[in-house]
């Protein structure tokens, strides 16, 4: 039996607070996600009862949080689909993820005069290790632009593919836009160039499709704390052919087999890439958010927060002077907009006042907001316990705050 998305909200402690004297509506989950009671518990558990450095020791505790913190990769990798568990990294989130790969495929397969493909709606963490990659190896970094709708178009992505292009890096969702980008499309074209895909499902993992064999993605990235699990926990996924030929990434303890003055040889997939140790607490933290994810009807859980977006944007469309970007055909879980007149940071601060979390300002998408000749948006961001109430009171809000500054 799955379990009722209207019954959500009761499982998440800090929704039932007031802030600033007001019922706190919560609609800032692309930054970060709440976290359910039971992934919190996960961590006082872990820490009251399970305590111990992972891998080499031998003693009851280093073995069971051993099988605890494997035990959450497994759970990655089931959800994600992965074909083999070992696939599955554990970073601290999308930013090292991605500059993971940026540094090891770069130093091994990315010479002068050879091309990265990014889009114009990468956050900031999928574009500038890139962009920095590519200055480092004397590489062109390309920008495959959005139209007016906030879209990527594949035949121009198409025709940007050439001999040259090395890797493509696109994200699944926009954090700033919401646009669900047609990944599955723009990997087979890629790969019809022989070129690998790294997919950054930051803002998508949480919300829609997430299998990345049917997907097809060569690497696939995301945060922990963006899918109700903690901070300072995130994934890097890659296909085995790719992890067996990329170079480590971080040295020291744990990523070894031998170290000898002269030279080290390197441990097997997964550890190559776990160099130290890990974030044990949050990986076994972000299993059970996994395991809370998996009680809901994904389809249903994809459906519901559709319509509450839908029904968001419906809403703000009506406000007169109010402005929402991008059009696309797809967009998941991001309201962006501006009311003519009113900075964004101002709308922001005024909401808070009300109880009303939204974030304002670029949003880590400097290239987006350039494109559209603006400072920066007011963005609300849904999560599962998001309700049509939530949206209204947004709504109410931002009425209430042109008719005090417009007056
Ligand atoms: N990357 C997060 C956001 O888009 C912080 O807000």
């Amino acid at each position: 039996m799955t379990k009722d998305i209207h019954s959500a909200r009761a499982d998440f402690p800090i929704l039932k607070q007031s802030v600033n004297d007001h019922p706190l509506v919560y609609l800032d989950n692309a930054a970060t996600t709440q976290k359910p009671q039971v992934a919190i518990d996960a961590l006082v558990d872990y820490y009251t009862r399970l305590n111990a450095n992972i891998h080499r020791g031998n003693h009851s505790l280093a073995v069971q949080a051993t099988e605890a913190y494997e035990g959450a990769r497994r759970k990655v990798a089931g959800y994600i689909n992965a074909e083999r568990n070992h696939e599955v990294i554990f970073t601290r989130g999308t930013t090292e993820s991605v500059n993971l790969l940026a540094y090891t495929y770069g130093e091994k397969f990315v010479q002068a005069g050879d091309e990265v493909i990014v889009t114009q709606l990468e956050h900031h963490s999928n574009y500038v290790p890139w962009q920095q990659m590519c200055l480092r190896r004397r590489a062109t970094f390309r920008i495959l632009p959005f139209n007016e709708h906030g879209e990527l178009d594949l035949a121009l992505f198409e025709r940007m593919l050439n001999e040259k292009t090395r890797l493509v890096a696109v994200n699944h969702v926009s954090n700033s836009l919401g646009t669900v980008n047609p990944v599955e499309e723009i990997i087979r074209l890629a790969h019809a160039h022989e070129v690998p895909v790294l997919v950054d499902a930051a803002q998508s993992v949480q919300h829609i499709a997430h299998d990345v064999q049917s997907m097809d993605a060569d690497f696939y990235v995301f945060s922990g704390h963006k899918m109700y699990g903690p901070m300072g926990i995130g994934i890097f996924y890659g296909k085995e052919k790719w992890l067996e030929a990329l170079p480590p990434f971080l040295s020291g303890g744990e990523m070894i087999d031998n170290v000898t003055p002269e030279k080290v040889t390197f441990n097997v997939l997964p550890y190559k890439f776990e160099a130290g140790t890990p974030n044990v607490a949050q990986a076994i933290g972000l299993g059970v958010a996994i395991d809370y994810l998996k009680q809901f009807d994904p389809l249903e859980l994809q459906n519901y927060e559709e319509d509450l977006l839908t029904y968001g944007l419906n809403l703000l469309a009506e406000i007169p002077d109010l402005v929402i970007y991008g059009s696309p055909s797809h967009r998941s879980g991001i309201l962006p907009f501006n009311v003519n007149g009113i900075q964004h940071y101002d709308m922001g601060v005024l909401l808070d006042t009300m109880g009303i979390a939204v974030r304002t300002g670029q949003h880590c998408t400097q290239p987006i907001m350039d494109a559209l000749h603006i400072s920066g948006t007011v963005r609300a961001s849904l999560a599962l316990y998001n309700s049509r109430e939530d949206l209204e009171k947004l709504a109410d809000g931002v009425r209430r705050i042109i008719k005090m500054l417009k007056r």
